[in-house]
C-alpha cells in the first residue's frame, strides 16, 4: 500500500466497486446443453420449442393463465396499448422509468400525469377521478419497485368510468398479495426481463392476458399481424423473443427462488441497520411482507445531515454506485413538460420523492460485509 496517498484515495484503490445491481446469471456450463439443442434443431425464433416451454413454465411459476413472451418490456407496453385499441388520453404516473410514458407517445396517445401516494410512491387512486376527461380511455399505473398498486381502488374507478387498466409490472415479478399474483389485476399486465430485473433473460418481457382470445391477438400483434402464411390482420410489430433468450429464461427460472430469498435477506439486513438512522426512511415500510425487493429505495429526508445529492456523491467516492430512481420525473423530460398535467404543482408528492430518493445496491450475492460498509458510510456522514 502506498503510505503517501491520502486515506480516501487508498480506500478508492482497495475497495471494489459495487453497483446498484448485478445481473443474476445461472452457471454458464449449465447453459451449454440448451445452446446445443438450439444448434441441433436450427429453430432460432418464431415461437419455437423453448419459447413455448418458457411461456408454460412462467404461467405456472407466476400463477397466471395466459402469458405472451416479448423481446423486451417496452415493446410489450406498446403492444398492450394496441391490443386493447387504446386512444385519446391515458392516466399514468410521472414516477417511473421513462418507457412507461414513451409507450403512450409511440401510440399517439396523450399521457395525463397524476400524483403518487406518499407511502408507496404508486399512483394515488384519490387523484385519478379529477384527471378523467371525455377523451380518457385507460389507466396505466406502475407497481413501482415491485410494491403493488391499490388495485381494488383503481379497478373501481375504471369500472365506474368504463376505462381499461394496463399495469406496467416491469418490477413486479413474483409479487403475490392475498388474492394471488398481482399480475392478475387489470386488463393486461406487462413484465420486463431486462438484465437489471429480478428475473432476466438478457433482454425480454411478457404480457399477462386474461383469456386465450386476448393472448391470440397479442401473438398476432407481436408477429407483424400474421395469422398464417398469407393473412395479416393488423399492423403488427416484431416483438418476438428469440430461442436463446427463452432457453436462458428456462434455466434462470430454476434458480429464481434462491435469488428472491437472497434479496429478502439483504433487504432485512438494510432494514435492521438503517432503522435507527435519523432522516433515512426505507420504502416501502420494512415490515412489508409483499415487496419482492427488486430495489431497495430510501428517502433522504430533510432532517438528514446532508442532501440526497451530497450522499449520492459521497457513496460514489467510496465506489458505491447508487442510483436516483426515479429522478428526474418523466413529466420533467422535454417531450412531456409542456403538458398541463406535467406542472410540478400538480405532482408535489412525486417531485418530493424524486428529490429525496436513492436506490441502494441489492442483488443476490451482495455480502453482509458490503451491506454494513454501505450503511456505515450513510451513518457517518
Ligand atoms: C417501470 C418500467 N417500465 C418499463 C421498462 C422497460 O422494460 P424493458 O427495458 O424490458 O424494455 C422498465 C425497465 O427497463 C421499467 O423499469
Amino acid at each position: 500500500m502506498n503510505a503517501s496517498l491520502p486515506a480516501e484515495a487508498v480506500s478508492a484503490l482497495t475497495e471494489e466497486t459495487i453497483f446498484v445491481t448485478q445481473p443474476y446469471l445461472s452457471p454458464l456450463d449449465d447453459f451449454i446443453p440448451y445452446l446445443r439443442e438450439i444448434w441441433d434443431s436450427k429453430v432460432l425464433t418464431n415461437g419455437g420449442p423453448f419459447h413455448q416451454r418458457l411461456e408454460a413454465a412462467l404461467e405456472e411459476y407466476l400463477g397466471v393463465d395466459h402469458l405472451a413472451l416479448f423481446s423486451n418490456g417496452t415493446l410489450g407496453l406498446v403492444t398492450a396499448l394496441q391490443a386493447l385499441r387504446i386512444t385519446g388520453e391515458v392516466i399514468t404516473t410521472p414516477y417511473s422509468f421513462v418507457a412507461t410514458a414513451h409507450s403512450l407517445l409511440w401510440n399517439g396517445i396523450k399521457p395525463v400525469f397524476v400524483d403518487v401516494d406518499p407511502h408507496t410512491l404508486n399512483m394515488d387512486p384519490r387523484k385519478i377521478e379529477a384527471a378523467i376527461t371525455p377523451q380518457t380511455t385507460a389507466i396505466l399505473p406502475v407497481h413501482c419497485y415491485g410494491y403493488p398498486c391499490d388495485t381494488e381502488a383503481i379497478q373501481k374507478i375504471a369500472d365506474n368510468y368504463n376505462l381499461k387498466v394496463i399495469y406496467d409490472a416491469a418490477h413486479a415479478f413474483g409479487v403475490r398479495t392475498g388474492g394471488g399474483s398481482v399480475l392478475r389485476h387489470g386488463d393486461l399486465s406487462v413484465l420486463s426481463f431486462h438484465a437489471t430485473k429480478i428475473f432476466n433473460t438478457f433482454e425480454g418481457g411478457a404480457i399477462i392476458c386474461p383469456d386465450a382470445k386476448t393472448k391470440q391477438r397479442v401473438n398476432h400483434l407481436k408477429n407483424f399481424g400474421f395469422v398464417d402464411e398469407t393473412t395479416v390482420v393488423a399492423p403488427g410489430i416484431n416483438g418476438k423473443m428469440s430461442e436463446v433468450n427463452a432457453a436462458f429464461g428456462l434455466l434462470q427460472l430454476k434458480n429464481i427462488d434462491e435469488a428472491l430469498a437472497s434479496r429478502r435477506d439483504i433487504a432485512s439486513q438494510y432494514c435492521a441497520l438503517l432503522s435507527d438512522v435519523p432522516g433515512i426512511r426505507c420504502l416501502p415500510a420494512c415490515d412489508s411482507p409483499i415487496a419482492n425487493r427488486a430495489y431497495f429505495p430510501i428517502l433522504v429526508e430533510d432532517d438528514f445531515p446532508c442532501s440526497r445529492d451530497a450522499l449520492f456523491e459521497r457513496l460514489r467516492q467510496h465506489k458505491i454506485i447508487v442510483r436516483r430512481y426515479f429522478y428526474p420525473l418523466i413529466s420533467d423530460f422535454p417531450m412531456y413538460r409542456g403538458l398541463v398535467s406535467a406542472n410540478p404543482a400538480n405532482l408535489p408528492v412525486a417531485a418530493d420523492a424524486a428529490r429525496k430518493v436513492l436506490c441502494l445496491p441489492i442483488y443476490p450475492g451482495l455480502s453482509t460485509a458490503n451491506v454494513e460498509r454501505i450503511v456505515d458510510i450513510i451513518k457517518t456522514y
